[in-house]
């Protein structure tokens, strides 16, 4: 493939908010001793991308600042660059509870194949404000309202399962395949979503 066909399909792929982060990321870490007051580290293994978020918290709870690097793709890049942007000044809480649904919505968008690689920000923020209150001896309030990640490469969480059962529409492995893509990628997650439906399933009484 050209250079010009690789830059024409570029451009096809991604909105211009995501070029616009993808060629000038805001926040990046630069100074090497930025003293933080809380960090996230997370890997992917399916995407094979690493990310690093730092934070400074005021005395409100709000975060006064925010840094990141990561070795992601341009779609990891414009996401924790859009990401950084977002929850400057927002509420620890509204920080945490921050989804990469949210995140993708701001960048207008990013190609089916590379919404996996959104979720490391939001991830690794947080694990940042994880490591915040621990470092100030505080449990963490919001951990428990927070939806877990089953399926990594489509964001498919515990919490969508449980509503597409509750609703009668998955019943069945395939069914949720169907109704989320659950499993079509790398597939190392299907184990587990089974179980988790079953479990569902025999919770609701379907
Ligand atoms: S984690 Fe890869 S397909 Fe679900």
């Amino acid at each position: 493939m050209s250079d010009a066909d690789k830059l024409s399909m570029f451009n096809w792929v991604y909105t211009e908010k995501v070029k616009e982060h993808f060629t000038d990321p805001k926040n990046i870490l630069e100074n090497p001793e930025y003293s933080e007051d809380g960090k996230g580290m997370v890997g992917s293994m399916a995407c094979g991308d690493q990310m690093l978020v730092l934070i400074k918290v005021g005395d409100d709870d709000r975060i006064t600042d925010i840094k990141w690097r990561t070795y992601g793709c341009a779609s990891a890049i414009a996401s924790t660059s859009v990401m950084s942007e977002m929850v400057k000044g927002m509420k620890l809480e509204e920080a945490y509870l921050l989804t990469p649904q949210q995140i993708t919505k701001e960048l207008g968008g990013l190609p089916e194949h590379k919404f996996h690689c959104s979720v490391l920000g939001d991830k690794a923020l947080r694990a940042a404000i994880d490591d915040y209150l621990e470092r100030q001896g505080r449990e963490n309030p919001f951990q428990h309202r927070i939806a877990k990640v089953v399926c990594e490469c489509k964001g498919v969480t515990d919490q969508q399962i449980e509503q597409l059962v509750k609703e009668d529409r998955a019943s069945t492995l395939e069914q949720l395949q169907e109704e989320t893509g659950l499993g079509t990628v790398c597939g190392k997650c299907k184990e587990s979503a089974e179980h988790l439906l079953h479990d569902f399933l025999h919770i609701y009484g379907k």
